[in-house]
């Protein structure tokens, strides 16, 4: 066995060469990875073998890029270097694909002149995720072989292809057994040598763009079709021209100097670098210093929920889809059942779920007005009223009937959970589970870590928030948390700019402009303003009760901050201004005309000051789990990296300068936080806190 270097081995079987890649933990192209691919070709080119195969150990195939090397200089071979060594080899290539081939990875792969696959194994381009687009020829091999239409939808949703499909589209010539990707990939070498098989460069095959020619209308029609979801980000827009350019160029060379000069632009712009940051920081999020990988978990196989209103049925159905059986509990005999009911709906209406499917997660589901029906519960998770002394009452009782070693959580939104764990006697087992609406839908789980929540269950809730296909963040008790104690600062924004002279159209527009998917009062409308008002007790003195008192509840009255046609198109309310406008006379206060950036500086900079109160106060572990909290809770852009990344961005300094202009005019709701001084002071970022 010839060592190429510490990460490449050439071997032989027979008349086949074959190069294998070992870099854990995902066989990313290093320079040390493109070095000994490299070397590797070129030796097994120039050697007797009269077939290469290509093929990784570990748990993938060439994943991609290494995004660690992003941004700065790429030493040792470039990509490219690789690929024409591959693709002009005199004898057979064939990629051996397991895993996920993935950017790069594909890219590399589609330089080989045969792919063949497991039947576990995916494909893809999902550079556009990172807010870059496929620079390695990828978005011209793509749709030589798939067609535009097909290699469109790849290159901007990102998605995996499974093996069957990508069979099916040619991205992979063969199938072969599971387990046994090195023999089929020999089998299939040795085959194109006896049957002296053709060295298909894809680069060659313009069939599919030729088709594609004088069709303008497809990207038009695609644009059209993706403009709300590709709304803001600039790398879907670029891989479409990427595409286009595909089509349009005179030559193979051409498109690829066209790939090459927007992948630059991508790569060097604000947005990929917030999205490449965001990635490292979803998986960061998942380690806590003073919890090991290692530590113990314990077995969730059944879990319990209390309460079968908005939250406790969204939450249960992340159990079921994951097969995990469920017992709820209600007090209300017709709230049970209409909670029943609405899960049972939600996987009707849902259409990926096939009706033997909804079946099968209905009958994992039990409901019950019994609370000793929550015995048997390896977690359970107190999804009630927001009242501490219903919580408190809901815990006392858990205590007795839950058995030894269960998790009691409970998904307040606000409240402490050392007081609520303060009535059972085994705080060590609580904790809070922190879901957020529609619970079966938003991917964001924050796990409240308790004064004396014992560390293998904040292991077991993070593992199990994986399982169920949620991103966990762990924070700290204090009120609201992460999310909603941030909200909170722009909230108030919100409503005090409404009384000096900003409507909330042009306050939901601003934050809509930035890349929110709706303003504050739009997302009042959409979940009803009534949500906590009480009409008896209303007397008129805010907007809001003046709003509901006249049936303005929001979207399901036609009306709300906004007036709403029968589509539920939102349009500015002369009502509401009005409203508004009275407020402000009796109030005695001069309206002014606001500016679009005092809108935005007023909403989000107090946020990233309360973020770092939270850092002060180790509420958050490290300044990119807020972001992680904010991409994935709350509509925060991606491509603006979360409040934390923003406030690097547009630096410390200035936001620490507008806090303190604000402070001056407006008092100490914004008193700057003595972590954003000190950065200031020390001339540093929140990126240069370590956790
Ligand atoms: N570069 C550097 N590190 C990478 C990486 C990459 N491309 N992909 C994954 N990693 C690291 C992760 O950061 C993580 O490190 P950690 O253990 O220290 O936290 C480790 O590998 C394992 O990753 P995951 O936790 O994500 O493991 P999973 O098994 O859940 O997922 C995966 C594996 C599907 C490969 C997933 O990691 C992934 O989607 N990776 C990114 C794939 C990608 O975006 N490729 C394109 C890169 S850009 C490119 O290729 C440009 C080209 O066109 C020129
Ligand atoms: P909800 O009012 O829709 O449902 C609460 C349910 O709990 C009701 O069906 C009620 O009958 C039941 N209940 C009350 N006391 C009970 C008891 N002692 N035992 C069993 N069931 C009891 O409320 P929602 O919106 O589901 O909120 C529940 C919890 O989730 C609250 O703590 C809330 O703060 C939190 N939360 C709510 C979010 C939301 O957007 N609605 C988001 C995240 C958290």
């Amino acid at each position: 066995m010839a060592e190429i270097n510490s990460v490449t081995t050439l071997t032989r079987e027979g008349d086949v060469a074959i190069i294998t890649l070992n870099s854990p933990p995902v066989n990313a192209l290093s320079a040390k990875v493109r070095e000994g691919l490299y070397e590797g070709f070129k030796q097994a080119n120039a050697s007797d073998a009269k077939a290469i195969v290509l093929i990784c150990e570990g748990r993938t195939f060439i994943a991609g890029a290494d995004i660690t090397e992003f941004g700065g200089a790429m030493a040792g071979p470039g990509l490219p270097d690789v690929q024409d060594m591959m693709e002009n080899s005199p004898k057979p290539v064939i990629a051996a694909i397991h895993g996920t081939a993935l950017g790069g990875g594909l890219e590399v792969a589609l330089c080989a002149h045969y792919r063949v696959a497991v039947p576990s194994a995916r494909v893809g381009l999902p550079e556009v995720a990172l807010g870059l687009l496929p620079g390695a020829g990828g978005t011209q091999r793509l749709p030589r072989i798939v067609g535009v239409e097909a290699a469109l939808d790849m290159v901007t949703s990102g998605r995996h292809v499974p093996a069957k499909q990508a069979l099916a589209m040619g991205l992979v010539d063969e199938l072969v057994e599971e387990g046994k990707l090195l023999e089929g990939a020999l089998a299939f070498a040795k085959k194109a040598v006896a049957e002296n098989k053709p060295l298909v460069k894809v680069r060659d095959n313009n069939a599919k763009l030729e088709a594609a020619k004088g069709h303008p209308e497809i990207f038009a029609d695609f644009r059209k079709a993706n403009a709300r979801k590709f709304r803001g980000f600039l790398a879907p827009e670029y891989n479409i021209q990427c595409v286009e350019a595909a089509v349009n160029s005179g030559s193979f060379e051409e498109g690829l100097k066209a790939e090459r000069k927007l992948f630059m632009e991508l790569m060097m712009g604000p947005q990929s670098a917030a999205q490449r940051y965001y990635f490292f920081a979803e998986r960061q999020a998942q380690k806590i210093p003073d919890v090991p990988d290692d530590t113990p978990v314990r077995p969730i196989k059944r879990v319990g929920i209390l309460g079968a209103g908005t939250m406790g049925g969204g939450i249960a159905m992340n159990f079921l889809n994951t097969g995990i059986p469920v017992t709820i509990v209600e007090v209300q005999e017709a709230a049970l059942e209409r909670g029943l009911k609405v899960i049972r709906g939600n996987y009707e209406r849902s259409r990926t779920a096939k009706p033997e499917e909804t079946e099968a997660r209905m009958a994992l589901l039990s409901g019950s007005l019994d609370f000793d029906k929550l015995a048997d519960c390896d977690l359970i998770i107190e999804a009630v009223f927001e009242r501490m002394d219903i919580k408190k009452d809901v815990f006392a009782r858990l205590d007795k009937i839950a058995k030894p070693g269960a998790i009691l959580a409970s998904n307040t939104s606000y409240l402490d959970i050392d007081e609520i764990a303060s009535v059972t006697s085994r705080p060590q087992d609580v904790i809070g589970l922190h879901f957020f609406s529609p619970a079966n839908v938003m991917k964001l789980l924050e796990v409240i870590r308790g004064e004396k929540t014992a560390k293998d269950v904040i292991a077991t809730s993070m593992k199990l928030a994986k399982q169920i296909g949620k991103i966990a963040v762990l924070a700290g008790v204090c009120p609201g948390f992460i999310g909603n104690r941030m909200l909170s600062q722009r909230q108030r924004e919100a409503q005090k700019l409404v009384m000096e002279g900003a409507m909330p159209w042009d306050i939901d527009r601003v934050l809509y402009d930035f890349g929110f998917p709706m303003g504050p009062f739009a997302m009042s409308d959409l979940a009803g303003l009534d949500i906590g008002w009480v009409k008896e007790n209303s007397k008129g003195e805010t907007i809001r009760d003046v709003l509901c008192e006249m049936d303005r509840r929001g979207q399901k009255t036609g009306a709300g901050y906004y007036d709403y046609d029968e589509n539920r198109n939102a349009k500015p309310s002369p009502v509401t201004e009005k409203i508004i406008n009275d407020f402000i006379v009796k109030s005695g206060a001069n309206p002014r005309k606001i500016s679009d950036e005092e809108i935005l500086e007023r909403c989000v900079y107090p946020m990233i000051n309360e973020g770092a109160k939270i850092l002060e106060e180790g509420k958050a572990i490290r300044p990119s789990d807020i972001d992680v909290v904010w991409i994935n809770g709350y509509g925060w852009p991606v491509y603006r990296g979360g409040p934390m990344h923003y406030g690097d961005q547009v630096g410390p300094d200035k936001v620490l300068a507008k806090m303190k202009e604000f402070q001056t005019q407006m008092g100490d709701a914004f008193k700057p936080s003595a972590l954003l001084e000190k950065l200031v002071a020390e001339g540093k970022k929140f990126s240069d806190l370590k956790a």
